[in-house]
Parts: C-alpha cells; sequence; structure tokens
C-alpha cells in the first residue's frame, strides 16, 4: 500500500531532481515523519542493524589550501600546527583495532609534508600489524599517490565534492582546481579499486534547496560507496564565518533576500539553511537513493546537537560513527570547525560514550571491516 503523503511525490531510488527538491523543501510534520521513516526502513532492509565504527585519526593538521570555509585552511596563521609521526599513527591504529573496530580512517589537511613514500609505508605497516580497513582522507592528490597508496594496501578514500554548484565551488576554494578536477578524482579512486566516499556540506553561504537537490542527484550519479554529510559550522576567522556574520552580502554581491526570492518558482533558489533539519532531509534522502551505501552521522551533526544529533542521524538513514581516536593533545588543534563534539575527550571517553548511545537505541557495533555493500555489489 502506498502511504505517501497525499501531494508529495514517491520516495524512490530513481526519483527527479524536482522531487528531491519538494522533500528537501517541506516542514510539514507528518511529511517528515514519512520520510525519516522510509529512510530508516530502507536503511534496515539494505544495510542492517549494526553500526559500523571507524577509529578516525587526524594525523595532522598542516594545510597548502586557502578554503574559505575551513579552520584549517593556510592563511590561518593563529592555530599551532603539528604532524603525527608514524610511531603515534600505529598507535592509534592498534587502538582501533584493540576496541574491536574494523576500520581506521587516516585524515590531514592538504600537506605535502605527508609524502607518498610516507603514507605508504604507513598504510604497509597497518595493514601487517592489524586486521584494519584503511581508509585514507588526505585531499586531492596526484593520481601516482593515489595508485601507490592503494598499492600498500589502502582499501578506500573519502574526497567530498563540497558542493555540486560549480561556481559555489570556485568561490569556495579559490586558488584551487575546479570541480571538475576533483570529480576526475573520484571517478579515477573508483578505477583504481578504492571504496569511494564523497560529501557535502549543507547550508553553505549561496547554496539553495536546488543546488542541494542537484548534490544529492549526483551522489547518485557518482554510484558512491560511502557518503558524509553534516551541517556548515562558521569557523571563526575564515572568510564565509565573516561573510555570514557581517550580513547577508553573500556571492556574486547578491543579497540574502535578493537570494530568496518571492514568487512560487524562486522558492528554489532561497538559502538552505546549516540547520539540523536540512541535514536530516538530505540524509534521509541520501539513504533512499542509495540504499546500501555506508553513510556516517558525522562529528559535525553531533557538534551542533550534542545530546542527540548522531542518534538521531542513525535513525535517519545513517549507519557508521567515527569516532575520534586522535591523541587528546593534537585532537583540540584540528579545527575545521568550533567547539568540534568529543574535543575535549579521551580516546576511551569516546568510546564508552558512543557504545552507551548505540546501546540507547538498540543497535549493535558490527564487527569486521563493515565493507560497503554498494562497493561489494559493484564488484560482482
Ligand atoms: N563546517 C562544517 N564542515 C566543514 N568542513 C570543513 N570546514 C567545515 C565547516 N566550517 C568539512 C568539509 C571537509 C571535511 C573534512 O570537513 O566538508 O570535506
Amino acid at each position: 500500500m502506498d502511504t505517501t503523503p497525499l501531494g508529495m511525490p514517491p520516495l524512490c531510488p530513481q526519483m527527479p531532481v524536482s522531487a528531491l527538491l519538494t522533500w528537501l523543501q517541506t516542514f510539514e510534520p507528518a511529511h517528515l515523519a514519512f520520510l525519516f521513516a522510509t529512510a530508516d526502513a530502507t536503511r534496515q532492509r539494505n544495510v542492517g542493524q549494526e553500526v559500523h565504527l571507524r577509529g578516525l585519526v587526524e594525523i595532522g593538521n598542516y594545510c597548502q589550501r586557502q578554503c574559505l570555509y575551513c579552520g584549517l585552511r593556510s592563511g590561518n596563521l593563529g592555530i599551532e600546527r603539528y604532524r603525527l609521526s608514524t610511531p603515534q599513527i600505529l598507535q592509534a591504529a592498534h587502538l582501533a583495532a584493540e576496541y574491536g573496530w574494523g576500520t581506521v580512517v587516516l585524515q590531514a589537511g592538504e600537506d605535502a609534508g605527508f609524502s607518498q613514500q610516507s603514507i605508504s609505508e604507513i598504510v604497509s605497516l597497518i595493514k601487517q600489524q592489524t586486521s584494519l580497513a584503511v581508509t585514507l582522507s588526505l585531499g586531492e592528490r596526484s593520481h601516482t599517490e593515489l595508485a601507490a597508496w592503494r598499492q600498500a594496501g589502502a582499501d578506500r578514500y573519502l574526497l567530498r565534492f563540497e558542493t555540486s554548484d560549480q561556481a559555489l565551488f570556485n568561490y569556495i576554494h579559490p586558488h584551487q582546481s575546479s570541480q571538475a578536477s576533483r570529480l576526475q578524482i573520484l571517478q579515477d579512486l573508483r578505477e583504481l579499486g578504492y571504496e569511494v566516499g564523497s560529501g557535502i556540506m549543507v547550508g553553505i553561504p549561496g547554496q539553495s534547496y536546488l543546488s542541494v537537490a542537484h548534490d544529492l542527484d549526483l551522489f547518485r550519479q557518482l554510484r558512491l560507496h560511502m557518503v558524509g554529510l553534516g551541517p556548515f559550522i562558521p569557523s571563526p576567522g575564515t572568510p564565509l564565518a565573516e561573510a555570514q556574520a557581517g550580513g547577508p552580502k553573500l556571492r556574486d554581491g547578491l543579497t540574502q533576500a535578493e537570494l530568496a526570492g518571492d514568487s512560487e518558482s524562486e522558492l528554489a533558489y532561497q538559502q538552505i539553511p546549516n540547520d539540523e533539519l536540512a541535514v536530516y532531509k538530505t540524509l534521509a534522502l541520501t539513504r533512499i537513493l542509495l540504499p546500501k551505501a555506508n553513510i556516517p552521522a558525522t562529528t559535525a551533526l553531533a557538534t551542533i546537537n550534542k545530546p542527540s544529533g548522531r542518534l538521531l542521524g542513525l535513525q535517519r538513514g545513517a549507519n557508521v560513527v567515527m569516532p575520534n581516536l586522535t591523541p587528546s593533545e593534537q585532537r583540540r588543534l584540528y579545527n575545521i570547525y568550533p567547539d568540534k563534539a568529543c574535543a575535549n575527550e579521551t580516546a576511551e571517553q569516546t568510546r564508552e560514550g558512543i557504545e552507551a548511545q548505540l546501546a540507547s537505541i538498540g543497535r549493535g557495533v558490527s564487527q569486521g571491516p563493515g565493507t560497503s555493500l554498494a562497493y561489494l555489489d559493484s564488484n560482482t
């Protein structure tokens, strides 16, 4: 029986961009309840009850990029920079293995200080010493590097495209390669045999509802194995935070009101908020479009609703959590955005907190590497 609320388009993996937009723009409680229940049932049917935990190790906060939103941008001279040593990284990986988590994620700013050689060596050592899957999240790196790391045993790579709107992408990534090259890297990663993850921020100043509907469509076109998304959180001292705080002056000199428009047809071009609800809608629709993908309830989501953001994410489509295993001393320096959830905890506290949270909603922790079923399907 079709219980789709009257007047709303059906929720299905093939739904058109116009339908995605309609769902992103509804605030009707009955519509939202239906969207979230459908996403939760889709998650349950396709990837089951278990939650995969990935130990996240922020291996360094140097960055050569100038992304307008990010607290680690190279222009931000006020922060203390670090790189973890190989023994420190191995120690964190062993902690993930000891906790029974199947994956370690190595994340850093885009930093040539982590050379091809050094990352290859770290990946090989982790693969030799543990049975962990290794995920890398090191920005836009050369094809040669990505191939070498795959050869060394890396299983997965995360590289968000951030927005499918080319003009907005270029605006928030000054002096950076174009969106086209980032999409090319995602394609290359797939050809190299990586499990491929991408994603966006929701609520970037200048990002419309329609633009996020297109982002969702791009997730589907890219047949992503993993999708990470969270709210844009203004990061003090970054140009985008100042643009937002300083009033409605947005991209191309448009004001918020001009972007908003006032007629029905212009609703699509309204600024999408960077709030929880916008993230839950986007997350739920992602699950419906990519039923077998691995989708985390992200730290950014947990940051804007500390008590329950993560749990609500897990009940509205997500099946992965990435607890932070960075040593405390460096963890506080990895400030992509402020007031990050778990910034002041030890690894052990993080672990206990997450396991208790999962138990409270009757979701168990998976064993093993938690390979994306979307990836396994595409390789059979
Ligand atoms: N708010 C939310 N997410 C951010 N990221 C970077 N800066 C911010 C911010 N201010 C996200 C980007 C990036 C990921 C590592 O962190 O999407 O891909």
